[in-house]
């Protein structure tokens, strides 16, 4: 569990194995197409997050019978029908659960209002307001489109839609609203974005076509008027929470850290090929297929020193949720190394280009920020006291490279870690970093 206020620092080598916690964004997903599917469908090895169970809660409020047994979720869905909710919806720290639940409520003639988090409120929301409204929904929003948001739908027409960012949110919301839409949806996206809503959608008997296209994007065709069916899915473990373990070992000389049960869907493996790249030897076993999402055995072996690598722009999206755990190798890195191409860190839980430079400075690594992106030059990290802007994975990047710090490293709030992985620290522990704080 998430300790109240951990102090974390080098203990010896990293080294082990760990499996990390269910997939969020697979999660997301099973939930929520569960909730529009007609009978019961079963996730097995369910993300244990805040943000899932708020998912999980939202499904419920809108009509899903839902049971739980640990990491075993299922729920009976309402074949589209959605049950008008009583309260405003509470997507919590969540940005997936707000902007997929919002292509769900379009289907609503009833007002449903989504809320959220000091946090999820400053986030933009305009992005998926103006692809719902084409459809036929109303929506009002708080100033400049922020949450909460009350949608108002009912009877969708299919659209072409142009996503102008490589944003897989945007384009399951249009989707899932394409479901209840008459005639076809069709979304193009501008590059690589993760593509799990594609790969799982097909298997509850929606009708999809997509066809790539130029600097690894797609586009994605729907049928409307669809009911989905339910199904079971087992989640594979998620690469952006194994990421921080992994990083830190390619910064560590002799360190070797193994991830279990890892999806590696080309998608999210941005963050291995840069690690490859930075000289870091990264190997793949046991490969095999689950929930139509390739999954593996990780190892990462820390090089005697790290290499700088200036991560190409094109590359962003795949790797867009790991530039935190990134940090942890650049600033052990020789020389600077940097990421481009990624302006969509300034609109995450934080703006994580401002987090993560406030945040290395005082751990005496050089940074620059930039619009789109950062650049860190390798050095000597000590430990420092970490402001985590209410976002889970400046926690996670900052107490994994604790583990190579002589002074503790403090956070002023480490809650948020429990949105995406309660066990984080227990794990770091585990694998040899010193964490104080932990039962
Ligand atoms: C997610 C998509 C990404 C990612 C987020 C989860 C998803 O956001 O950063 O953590 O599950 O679809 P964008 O779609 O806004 O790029």
């Amino acid at each position: 569990m998430t300790p109240a206020s951990p102090a974390v620092r080098r203990g010896r080598p990293l080294g082990g194995r760990f499996t990390p916690p269910g997939d969020k964004s697979i999660t997301h997903r099973a939930v929520l197409f569960g909730l529009l599917a007609e009978g019961t469908s079963r996730i097995e090895y369910a993300n244990p997050g805040e943000d899932c169970l708020g998912s999980l809660r939202c499904a419920e409020a809108l009509g899903a019978a839902v049971r739980r047994d640990g990491a075993l979720w299922e729920l009976t869905g309402t074949a589209g029908a959605l049950r008008a909710p009583a309260h405003p919806l509470d997507c919590g720290n969540s940005g997936t659960t707000m902007r997929l639940l919002a292509g769900i409520a379009a289907r609503s003639a009833a007002a449903v209002t989504l809320a959220g988090d000091a946090s999820l409120s400053r986030r933009p929301m305009a992005r998926i307001v103006t692809p719902l409204e084409r459809m036929g929904a109303r929506i009002a929003t708080s100033e400049g489109g922020r949450p909460p948001l009350t949608i108002t739908g009912g009877a969708l027409a299919g659209i072409r839609y142009d996503v102008p960012v490589a944003s897989a949110q945007v384009a399951t919301c249009v989707l899932l609203a394409g479901l209840a839409a008459s005639g076809a949806t069709e979304v193009r996206l501008p590059g690589p974005a993760r593509d799990h809503t594609e790969r799982m959608l097909p298997a509850y008997g929606a009708a999809l076509e997509v066809t790539e296209s130029e600097h690894g994007g797609r586009t994605v065709r729907l049928a409307g008027a669809t009911t989905l069916r339910a199904r079971e899915v087992r989640v594979p473990g998620d690469a952006s929470a194994a990421a921080f373990f992994l990083a830190a070992a390619a910064a560590e000389p002799g360190a070797s850290v193994t991830a279990v049960h890892m999806n590696l869907n080309p998608t999210r493996t941005g963050l291995l090929d840069v690690l490859a790249a930075m000289g870091a030897e990264v190997s793949i076993e046991h490969v095999r297929d689950e929930a139509g999402e390739p999954v593996g055995d990780v190892t990462v072996t820390g090089p005697d020193r790290l290499r700088a690598f200036d991560v190409p722009a094109e590359w962003a999206p795949r790797l867009i949720d790991e530039v935190p755990a990134w940090v942890i190798a650049a600033s052990a890195a020789r020389g600077t190394s940097s990421v481009s191409g990624a302006s969509e860190l300034r609109v995450k839980e934080s703006d994580r280009v401002v987090a993560l430079a406030r945040n290395l400075a005082a751990c005496g690594i050089e940074s620059d920020e930039r619009p789109d992106g950062l650049a860190v030059t390798g050095g000597t990290a000590r430990g420092a006291r970490i402001e985590a802007h209410l976002d889970h994975r400046i926690v996670m990047a900052f107490a994994a490279l604790g583990a190579r710090t002589a002074e503790p490293m403090t956070f002023d709030d480490v809650s948020s870690v429990a949105t995406s992985y309660p066990g984080f620290f227990s794990t770091l522990g585990a694998l040899g970093a010193q964490v104080e704080g932990v039962a």
